[in-house]
């Protein structure tokens, strides 16, 4: 009876596939109405003489059927332990994941490089508001109202006296509002004009310049705008100056640089000119001066402005200005 009890459990072990199953087999053989309990239960039906060999011998049976569930019982852990470990470990010899950085955009770096070279020529820098009144967008320039200079400003009318500033010019008028001569800053920021094509968006970047003090002269304006155009692409760039006209400014200037696509050669970017149009410029106007309080007979000064995209296009030779805006990760990876 206790051998074929046996024989079976071992048979059945021998089946054993899972944690499942030797509980199972742990609740048949040994659990409350195991078939091994229930012999230990008998022994009180045994007499007194047969009782202990009998006894002796369940529980042997007893015993081994533990002893052999809990050798299984650790070899089924130990093999699931292994195939966790198998399964979780890292393989260090796989090829990592690049992780993309970000760079500067290029207007940003093009600015940088700006606001560094005229830093170093101890200018500071302004900021002026984007929303801004007619009065320091035109009228404090010089523009009266109907001016026709007004007509090349492209203007985007918020009301008949607020507009989005279609220059920073009007930096300057605030600027020297703010503080008594000398004065010198560059006031760097958006502008917005109606315009739209590969040369024009409706938004872009300028750089302003303002430079005021007792004996200030064009002579002044020729050094600061060649050095700075000499740092900026490089110091045998030829650099021009053409009488222009801006309300604001007298004389006026624009400063073009030999093409650094062609050498001066002529070709399809300069329009075969071999000269490039980089900076607006000229001597303060009286007019401005009297606008913000400055005495026009004590001092005198020049302004610059410049185009940031323009700038960033003829430094890396860029011919869509809209590329800027796009956000193309193709385009911005190049710089
Ligand atoms: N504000 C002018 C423009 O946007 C540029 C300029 C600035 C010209 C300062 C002269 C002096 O066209």
């Amino acid at each position: 009876m206790l051998e074929d009890l046996k024989e079976t459990f071992l048979k059945e072990r021998e089946a054993i596939q899972s944690l499942a199953d030797v509980n199972q087999l742990r609740v048949k053989y040994l659990g409350k109405k195991g078939l091994v309990t229930a012999q230990l239960k008998a022994l009180s039906t045994l007499s007194s003489e047969e009782r202990p060999a009998y006894g002796k011998r369940v529980n042997d049976l007893k015993v081994l059927i533990e002893q052999e569930l809990e050798a299984r019982e650790s070899r089924l852990k130990d093999e699931e332990l292994q195939r966790q470990l198998r399964a979780e470990s890292i393989d260090i010899t796989l090829p990592g994941k690049a992780v993309s950085h970000g760079r500067e955009h290029p207007l940003s770096r093009t600015l940088s490089a700006i606001v560094d070279i005229f830093v170093r020529m101890g200018f500071s820098v302004e900021e002026g508001p984007e929303v801004e009144l007619d009065y320091y967008n035109f009228e404090a320039l010089n523009f009266p109202k109907e001016h026709p200079a007004r007509d090349m400003q492209d203007t985007f009318f918020v009301s008949s006296e607020v507009v989005l500033r279609t220059h920073t010019s009007p930096v300057q008028v605030r600027g020297m509002e703010k503080r008594k001569p000398p004065v010198r800053f560059i006031a760097p920021g958006k502008v917005y004009r109606c315009d739209a094509d590969i040369t024009h968006t409706p938004m872009f970047h300028q750089v302003e310049g303002l430079m005021v003090d007792r004996d200030i002269t064009f002579s002044h304006l020729k050094g600061v705008l060649e050095a700075f155009l000499h740092r900026m692409f490089g110091p045998d760039t030829p650099v021009r100056f053409r009488p222009s006209f801006f309300p604001f400014t007298e004389p006026s200037a624009e400063i073009d640089i030999g093409c650094i696509l062609c050498g001066g050669e002529g070709c399809r970017v300069c329009k075969g000119s071999g000269w490039l149009e980089v900076l607006g410029a000229g001597m303060v106007h009286p007019a401005v001066f009297e606008h913000v309080g400055y005495d026009p007979g004590e001092y005198s000064g020049f302004a610059f402005g410049m185009g940031i995209e323009r700038i960033a296009m003829l430094k890396y030779a860029i011919d869509d200005i809209r590329l800027f805006f796009e956000n193309d990760i193709r385009f911005l990876k190049q710089f």
